[in-house]
């Protein structure tokens, strides 16, 4: 089978809150974005990677590809204003049995991570990267008020890549645009066809770089890895 990445990189990045959008930070002398790429294109089972950027970025992030000489890379499209906007035309884009779309600004997916994540796709056809959530998670109404209390033991923090068939993803994008749905994720989407997505065992380090003290927490990560390698 086939296996293709869509990288949703199209956001501004309003709650970083920087002048650059948060995929062209620094991060050890790169953009996070490029970081991101590299953890798919040196992945064996990968085929095809498809970045969706803002329209006036796409020269200058096929510049920044060229130059690390990603081979997998095959096209820098434009996104839209939602997110699910832009993975919509990314997974359009794409002709691989499977699709795994993340977040431009999850730089430290691990391959063990992707490997548990492709044998449950592979025989599944729907899969989800989570993590068990540590705090107690609260229902609020509008005046604050707190309404109820889910169980703790089975609530989880989904993370990406999410990993679908990719004729099961696009379907369900379409029925999502029919019905005017906006989805937080994809799996959202893909679980209103009635599939069953399997939720596969994540790790608690592959953040999503949101905030500037995602920043922070970012340099422990890579410090913590260095002193593991
Ligand atoms: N994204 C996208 N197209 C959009 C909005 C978001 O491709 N119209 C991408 C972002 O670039 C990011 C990923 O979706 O890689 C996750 O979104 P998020 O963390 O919310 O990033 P931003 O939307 O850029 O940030 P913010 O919501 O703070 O503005
Ligand atoms: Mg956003």
């Amino acid at each position: 089978v086939s296996v293709g990445v869509v990288i949703p990189a199209a956001g501004q990045g309003k709650r970083m809150g920087t002048k650059e959008s948060k995929q062209f930070l620094l991060f050890e002398d790169q953009p996070i974005l490029i970081h991101t790429i590299r953890v798919f294109e040196t992945h064996p089972a990968i085929d095809e990677i498809i970045v969706v950027m803002k329209e006036d970025e796409i020269a200058r992030t096929r510049k920044l590809i060229q130059k690390e000489g990603f081979l997998k890379v095959t096209q820098v499209i434009a996104g839209g204003k939602e997110r699910q906007e832009s993975v919509y035309r990314g997974i359009q884009s794409l002709d691989t049995d499977l699709v795994l779309v993340h977040d431009a600004v999850r730089p430290f997916v691990s391959h063990q991570a992707i490997d548990r994540l492709l044998e449950s796709v592979q025989m599944h056809g729907a899969a989800i990267l989570a993590v068990p959530m540590k705090d107690t998670v609260k229902q609020v109404d509008d005046a604050g008020i707190v309404e109820m209390t889910p169980d703790r033991s089975r609530l989880w923090s989904v993370q990406t890549p999410q990993a679908f068939r990719r004729e099961w993803l696009l379907e369900a994008h379409q029925l999502g645009l029919v019905r005017e749905q906006l989805a937080t994720d994809d799996s959202m989407l893909v679980e209103e066809l009635g599939i069953d997505v399997r939720v596969v065992e994540g790790e608690y380090t592959n953040i999503k770089i949101t905030t500037p003290d995602d920043l922070i927490l970012a340099e422990s990560i890579q410090q913590m890895r260095r002193k593991h390698v």
